[in-house]
């Protein structure tokens, strides 16, 4: 059976069924593209099907540069991937120091924007200067290779010079969002068992303060691992320095040895971890590594986003989620791109503040969310058309299925009917994209991710493993490993295992529903499991349920999520007290409150709902499908016979909801 999916996706199926718009690349798009026709993107797809091992060779030998050449292309003991075995590199190398016999020695490489409108630009060469003098400072903290650091940092230039230190030797990353609490920076920490955290004073958002370090301070004291903080100045807030443990950014490593040689590495060494929620448990270390990683972040940013090097591209993301790490930072530097980085909110200090962005630098390529659309367009077409967005050539967006509604606005009122649209769809797991248009090959159609990248071999399946057919709704896997691929969670191989690879056995389970249309076309449909998409970032129920239950006022809790026009999804909590605290109006903003410090202000509730007890089927399992119901206003579908008290119901829906 296909379990139910979330609400807001079995309604953007009906639409995406009466979706027959299809628009070709625009043929001056097409006329400069890498790849630009179809019959082109069909001939290197099989090809990369029928011979993974000899395309991903070709295309490692032609655009990573290795100290040491491989011995074997991939050693797949599913679902263990090992790719480029035995050949040695450094990520840090790649993205930086070899692009400085080149003409690109003083090209641009980050262009960044603070929230106040100051802006900075580093050239490849003033990038190698502080990779080199951060990663100087690392080791005379004591960092060596293989160490975990977490770096939980404002979006600036040092966030990236950070990430890139921590690959030129070797140790691993693990960043942190800079939104999550300080009790979620202690979970990470100590998941990873980090010897370091790199962070700043604070940083700014909407024109206020985050205090970063102060958050910090109240990780670290429960983060027994953590021996050293690197702390960088950014707003010059007050801080508190911890005499022997924490050091400035400026005192260190502004005075550190311009020299520090790339250290060749292994293909397999863990470049970094970045957590991720899940359906059950905890959430996940998803574990990258170098070799595999950097060559699928590479070959996608270069063919989906047809970077030239002329372009000045520009991902919003932030750095602290997998789209900030493979397409601001890895991905466009490999490749000797201009990266774009813009530490503030979209909407200060006015919602025109991307199109002030585009017009300033002259964005060619724009990669987004359509959280960020949606909530952009609300405000009116006027504000965008105020600007001169001519420069733009391309719109990318991620995270989440996009409207179709909201698909042509961004291609009317953004692109100006000229650009194409790469909707692309991956995960953290994945690395990098693995679904979605080549602009310059590709017919792209509203809401649809279209068709999959080289060396991508997805299906549509049933719960038995078996392949439904054209516009049958089913569970989106993998059958193929690919470089980018996780290669375990951290800790924890065996959840690594059951999560991924027992559901359907033999393939990658991604836990999306989709489905293929006629024509190849792949329409994600959104999470199958307990993992909300609210504006376009993962939450999982559990970890939200565990934060209420957390709370001493609470004995249970259950949270879904409903439709929602600007974030995707919204969170609703439904809450049963210990007998001894009554419902009141306080009590739920207390427990909002208490969520946000537990992980942050994202997994705010939109509504919290007291009740004396759950929905339960008799084997005690809640039953989502009806309080998702309540939570987005509709009348309950489907079967309620497996009730186990058919009252709670009724009272939950005479529950008042905040
Ligand atoms: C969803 C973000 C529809 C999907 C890169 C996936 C999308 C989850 C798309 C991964 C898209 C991402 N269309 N849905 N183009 N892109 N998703 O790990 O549910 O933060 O499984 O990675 O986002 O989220 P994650």
């Amino acid at each position: 059976m296909f379990p139910d999916p979330p609400a807001a996706s079995s309604k953007a199926i009906s639409s995406f069924l009466k979706e027959d718009r299809s628009f070709p690349p625009p043929a001056a798009f097409q006329a400069r593209a890498a790849i630009n026709s179809v019959s082109e993107y069909e001939r290197l797809w099989n090809y990369a099907a029928e011979q993974p091992e000899r395309f991903w060779a070709e295309q490692a030998e032609s655009l990573l540069s290795w100290t040491r050449r491989w011995d074997r292309v991939l050693d797949w003991q599913i679902p263990h991937a090992k790719w480029f075995v035995g050949a040695k590199l450094n990520v840090s190398y790649n993205c930086v120091d070899r692009h400085l016999t080149t003409w690109r020695k003083n090209k641009a490489a980050i262009i960044w924007e603070g929230e106040a409108g100051e802006t900075r630009v580093l050239t490849y060469n003033d990038l190698h200067r502080e990779v080199c003098r951060c990663a100087n400072t690392l080791k005379s903290l004591g960092i060596k290779k293989c160490d975990r650091v977490t770096i939980y940092m404002p979006l600036v230039p040092e966030l990236a010079i950070a990430m890139l230190a921590c690959a030129r030797i070797g140790a691993t990353h693990n960043v942190v969002f800079g939104g999550f609490s300080a009790e979620a920076i202690a979970d990470r920490n100590n998941d990873a068992q980090a010897r370091l955290v790199i962070t700043a004073d604070g940083g700014w958002r909407r024109g206020g303060l985050v205090p970063l370090k102060q958050n910090v301070d109240a990780a670290l004291l429960k983060s027994p691992t953590v021996e050293k903080v690197l702390v960088l100045r950014r707003t010059g807030q007050e801080v508190t320095m911890q005499e022997g443990r924490d050091v400035w950014w400026h005192d260190t490593v502004d005075k550190a040895s311009l020299d520090c040689p790339a250290e060749p590495l292994d293909s397999e060494h863990p470049l970094f971890l970045l957590y991720t929620s899940g359906s059950t448990g905890k959430p996940k270390g998803i574990l990258h590594t170098t070799a595999g990683y950097l060559l699928h972040a590479t070959l996608t940013s270069k063919l989906v986003f047809d970077l030239k090097d002329d372009d000045t591209y520009w991902c919003t993301a932030d750095v602290g989620w997998v789209t900030g790490h493979s397409y601001v930072v890895y991905g466009p530097l490999a490749n000797g791109a201009t990266t774009l980085m813009y530490e503030g909110a979209p909407n200060h200090p006015d919602w025109g503040r991307f199109w002030q962005i585009v017009e300033r630098h002259r964005v060619n390529i724009l990669y987004t969310a359509p959280t960020a659309i949606r909530a952009i367009a609300r405000q009116g077409s006027d504000i965008p058309a105020r600007y001169d967005l001519t420069s733009l050539r391309l719109l990318g967006t991620v995270g989440e299925p996009i409207n179709p509604e909201t698909w042509m606005w961004y291609r009317d009122v953004i692109g100006g009917g000229r650009c194409p649209i790469v909707d692309t769809w991956w995960q953290t797991e994945t690395g990098g994209i693995m679904i979605a248009p080549l602009p310059g090959a590709t017919p792209t159609i509203p809401g649809s991710a279209t068709r999959p990248f080289f060396g991508i071999v997805p299906d549509i399946v049933d719960i038995h493993g078996k392949s439904v057919e054209a516009d049958q709704g089913g569970f989106l896997v993998i059958k193929k490993p690919w470089p980018g691929m996780l290669r375990t969670i951290w800790g924890d191989d065996e959840r690594f295992k059951t999560q991924y690879w027992s559901q359907i056995p033999g393939v990658y389970f991604t836990g999306d529903g989709a489905r293929r249309d006629q024509n190849g076309y792949y329409w994600i449909m959104g999470r199958i499991d307990d993992v909300l998409n609210v504006s376009g970032h993962r939450l999982s129920t559990m970890e939200i349920e565990s934060a209420l239950v957390s709370h001493p006022a609470v004995a249970e809790a259950a949270v879904v999520g409903a439709p929602h026009d600007l974030k995707g999804e919204s969170i609703h909590a439904f809450v049963t007290l210990e007998a001894s605290m009554s419902a009141s109006s306080e009590l739920k903003s207390v427990l909002a409150v208490h969520v946000v410090a537990q992980i942050g202000a994202l997994a705010r509730p939109e509504s919290i709902y007291f009740t004396e007890a759950l929905p339960k089927t008799r084997s005690g399992k809640i039953m989502r499908r009806l309080l998702r119901d309540i939570a987005a206003g509709r009348e309950s579908r489907g079967d309620t016979t497996t009730l186990e008290d058919y009252s709670v119901l009724a009272k939950l829906r005479d529950s008042e909801e905040t």
